[in-house]
């Protein structure tokens, strides 16, 4: 077993030297005891030491002969880890960060976990290439790292690589739930955690969809339905589908192009794209790639910080690609999600003290800094007057706030627990949906806003029902992100194509031929009202 690990050791010696290793298969190079891991560990973490080091000398000695710029070493960064002297290497680059920490919008205590190390795995799955140059000072850079990469870096990579090139071709992708079972293969465990994660016991995650499963179709026949037309129009844009991109964070995690892809492949489907405000790209970086013509949203956490606010609102109405601004409003704090909490982002977020008690920290630090605990309904004026452009308000989960945003004066709302990440026991939002649409006819309010749904939606089917029910737009989060995450680009065209291919046979098998024939008498929603009476 010892061969094994001096033959993977091999493999990261001839990937120092000689590019990228050509890995058949990982699985017959692991290790089948404890002991025989250690070993393997002990040899793998030898040849990868001493690779790395003979590399970097290699790369580094006209750096280590000149004393400019400086070269930092592994050993020396470690001294430097504590938060008034906070020393990071992000790829090949050694930054002070000791001023900084503090002010990171994404809290303190991820920049203290890397303190004294290198950060440039963690740092290239959250952020994009550009932002230390907007974000810091030149004066920040220590100098060159000396020993960039370790073992455990080039172990999780060459799983990664092992499990994407292990996946099945797109051809073999036949809906969206295949999407996700690639992902579970390919992600790392926190990407994955972070994903996937509901809150409390996730039963709100899983009733978003169930719900679909209460609602049965009332098809027509003998209808003709040679021609089916799916496009239509949202918030005054036209776009061929009534469903879109949701916004979600962090896309880099799955892959490195992130929301660039979920843009390119949006924009080539003619499909609308929410950017989220905390993306891993930023703002001008997703729709700098946007086709002429193409349509974005932007999705908007109201900062505490009112210039920080301020700013984004500017960069979103001198954006004209930006067509609709989605207020979200379900997010006074995030909700207590432990799958992913359990996944290495816990560390991050959670912190314990000197002495190794936990630190209490409910109102975990990233939701307080990015979003606004105090706003309320009367803030919305205040956007109305700072853009001429459509608002929406993103996370209404009742009737009574569908009326209140009615008389705020937004242009529509979505009906969505955000994926059944925040409050657990959120009601699933078809559900909301279908106790909505009566109201508003009572009160003559019927095409007063736009109705936007999102959660749980995994088929063609599923966005014929919201539609039935009165939804203008169905919103997807999580199934861009896993097909995105297993095939770039090509999986978000391919995840938009199976939608449409589900859109078209089923709005023929239901009798009818455009968006606008969809009405509730299209649907029998008993189920729906037997569960909600508790009879079920
Ligand atoms: C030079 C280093 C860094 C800079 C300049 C930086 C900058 C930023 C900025 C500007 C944000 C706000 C959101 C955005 O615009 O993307 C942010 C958020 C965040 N950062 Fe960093 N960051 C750095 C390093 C790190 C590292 C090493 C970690 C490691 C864990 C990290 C984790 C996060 C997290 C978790 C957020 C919260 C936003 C989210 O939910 O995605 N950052 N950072
Ligand atoms: C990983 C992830 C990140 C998300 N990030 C955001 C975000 O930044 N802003 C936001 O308003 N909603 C965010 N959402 C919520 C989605 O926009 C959407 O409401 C939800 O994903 C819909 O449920 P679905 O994933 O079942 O389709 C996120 C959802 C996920 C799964």
């Amino acid at each position: 077993m010892l061969t094994s690990g001096l033959r993977y050791g091999k493999q990261i010696l001839s990937r120092s030297f000689r590019g990228k290793p050509q890995i058949r298969s990982l699985g017959a190079l692991r290790p089948k005891s404890g002991s025989d891991y250690r070993h393997y560990k002990n040899a793998f973490g030898l040849f990868a030491v001493s690779s790395v080091v003979l590399a970097g000398i290699t790369v580094f000695s006209p750096l280590v002969l000149n004393d400019n710029p400086r070269v930092v070493s592994k050993k020396e960064l470690s001294t430097h880890s504590t938060e008034d002297d906070c020393w990071i290497s992000i790829n090949g680059k050694v930054y002070d960060l000791s001023g900084f920490a503090r002010k990171h919008p994404g809290g303190t205590n991820p920049i203290l976990k890397y303190a004294g190390s290198d950060a440039s795995r963690i740092f290239n799955s959250l952020h994009a290439p550009g932002l230390i140059a907007t974000a810091l000072t030149p004066d920040l850079v220590v100098g060159e790292y000396l020993d960039s990469g370790d073992e455990t870096t080039d172990l999780e990579e060459l799983e990664k690589q092992e499990s994407m090139s292990n996946k099945p071709p797109l051809s073999r992708i036949f809906n969206l739930n295949d999407f996700e079972k690639v992902a579970r293969q390919v992600l790392s465990e926190y990407a994955l955690a972070y994903y996937a994660t509901g809150s409390d016991d996730e039963v709100t995650l899983g009733e978003n969809h169930n719900a679909y499963h209460r609602v049965f179709f009332k098809p027509r026949v003998l209808v003709n339905v040679a021609q089916i037309d799916t496009s239509t129009s949202l918030l005054g844009t036209p776009t061929s589908v009534p469903f879109y991109v949701s916004a979600a964070a962090r896309a880099k995690l799955g892959h490195e192009d992130g929301e660039l892809a979920i843009a390119k492949g949006a924009g080539r489907e003619d499909v609308i794209q929410m950017i989220s405000t905390v993306a891993s790209y930023p703002l001008d970086e997703i729709t700098a790639v946007a086709r002429p013509g193409q349509s974005q949203w932007f999705q908007l956490y109201v900062n505490a910080d009112p210039e920080h606010t301020r700013s984004l609102m500017e960069k979103f109405n001198n954006t004209a690609c930006l067509k609709g601004l989605f207020i979200t409003v379900d997010t006074a704090c995030l909700g207590n999600r432990e799958t992913d909490r359990r996944g290495h982002f816990e560390e991050l977020s959670f912190p314990v003290d000197d002495e190794g008690f936990p630190v209490r920290n409910v109102a975990n630090s990233v939701a307080s800094s990015l979003m606004d605990t105090g706003l309320v309904w009367d803030d919305i004026a205040r956007f109305r007057a700072m853009t001429s452009k459509p608002i929406v308000l993103k996370g209404i989960q009742c009737v009574d706030d569908v009326l209140k945003a009615i008389d705020a004066g937004v242009d529509g709302v979505v009906l969505s627990n955000h994926g059944g990440r925040n409050l657990d026991f959120s009601p699933p939002p078809l559900q909301v949906l279908a106790d909505l649409q009566p109201v508003l006819k009572e009160k003559g309010l019927e095409g007063k806003i736009e109705i936007f749904i999102d959660g749980g939606v995994r088929r063609g089917t599923d966005i014929l029902k919201a539609l039935c029910l009165g939804a203008t737009g169905v919103g997807l989060g999580r199934p861009f992100l896993y097909s995105v995450s297993g095939y770039g680009e090509a999986g978000v065209v391919k995840a938009i194509q199976i939608l449409k291919d589900e859109l078209e046979i089923s709005m023929r098998l239901l009798g009818v031929t455009k968006i606008s024939d969809l009405t509730p008498e299209h649907v029998d929603v008993r189920q729906l009202r037997v569960a909600e009476a508790g009879k079920l």
